[in-house]
């Protein structure tokens, strides 16, 4: 990372924090709960028992990728938005790689450290794959990935499918405005025989829900307070963590999970690098994250809204899930 990304990154924190803590209803910006710490401990929820997105999401890539492999020729480009560990990727380029396709992996994620990792241990267990990181955000980071496939291994003019990979249920944590802005511009990027596949976590029993999101070992909770430390190591807060509950909640009306910060107490709240004390009430919550369930009905709407049509819905038993794989109308 250069000394300017930084500098700007380090303003826009110091500003949202200030926008959050001055603001009748605090909320700020998921993308912070993602520093390195905050990236360890959601590593850490994932594996968590009632946390089922992942190791549902992940079974369902085992069993149906052999129908995403037959997509593609012999060539596949596969863009990962957002893609962390890559550790679900990898049951696909698993499966592409015992099929003798030629793999170009271009995973984009904001943190380098996790990119050069992944592409590490990537590169050991897929050593004929080419793997190109891109450190960005995701509406930069789709424009890049699009210009580094057009340029990269197309000396020859062999065909190639892209394939872009959006999962985890990411997309839960953007509103719907935001989320139809982001599939518009990958669907710029896509020719007709190209394909998105995303992860969805469906609507289902608030119990399953809620379990989810207050797990017994107490991550999530560990996850949403480390924005709180964040704030105190890069901005020279005051913030004392006891003094603060985890609350998450599912919200049947808006069909998403909503986590809060709950102050325990009437607090003055210092922020070194702003020079500014706020004050927050006894029962008064920061929002720290919106996680958006959908229906099959609203994945249809808005692949339709963003010019992509359903190919198919893989969804599990229990139809706790959805891996929608859309492709250009
Ligand atoms: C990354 N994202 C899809 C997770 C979710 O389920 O919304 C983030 C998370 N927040 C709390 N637990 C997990």
């Amino acid at each position: 990372m250069t000394l300017q990304q930084n500098n700007t990154e380090f303003e826009e924190f110091a500003n949202d924090v200030a926008r959050c803590l001055s603001s009748k209803n605090k909320y700020i910006s998921p993308k912070y709960l993602y520093d390195k710490v905050g990236s360890q401990l959601f590593e850490q929820i994932c594996l968590q028992p009632e946390y089922y997105l992942t190791r549902t999401e992940a079974s369902l890539l085992n069993k149906h990728a052999p129908f995403i492999s037959k997509l593609a020729g012999s060539n596949i480009k596969i863009i990962e938005l957002g893609s962390g560990s890559s550790s679900k990727t990898a049951i696909l380029l698993s499966y592409l790689s015992s099929q003798k396709k030629r793999i170009y992996y271009f995973p984009i994620d904001i943190s380098s450290s996790i990119l050069i990792e992944s592409k590490r241990k990537l590169k050991s267990q897929f050593p004929n794959a080419s793997i190109i990181g891109i450190r960005s955000d995701y509406e930069t980071g789709i424009d890049r990935a699009a210009a580094e496939c057009m340029a990269i291994g197309n000396n020859k003019n062999i065909p190639y499918t892209k394939l872009v990979l959006f999962l985890g249920s990411s997309i839960g944590n953007f509103e719907l405005i935001e989320a139809q802005s982001l599939l518009r511009s990958v669907r710029e990027k896509l020719h007709t025989n190209d394909f998105l596949l995303i992860g969805f976590d469906l609507q289902k029993d608030k119990s399953v829900l809620n379990a989810a999101y207050n797990d017994k070992a107490a991550m999530t909770a560990k996850f949403n307070l480390n924005l709180l430390a964040r704030i105190n190591r890069e901005l020279g807060g005051n913030f004392e963590l006891g003094k603060f509950n985890h609350c998450a909640f599912y919200s049947h009306e808006r069909h998403r999970i909503e986590m809060h910060l709950v102050s325990k107490t009437d607090q003055q709240l210092y922020i070194g690098a702003l020079g500014k004390t706020f004050a927050i009430r006894k029962g008064e919550s920061i929002h720290t994250e919106n996680s958006y369930k959908y229906s099959l009905s609203q994945i249809a709407a808005l692949a339709e809204d963003c010019g992509f049509t359903v190919e198919k819905n893989f969804t599990d038993e229990k139809r706790w899930f959805d891996l929608a794989l859309f492709s250009p109308s």
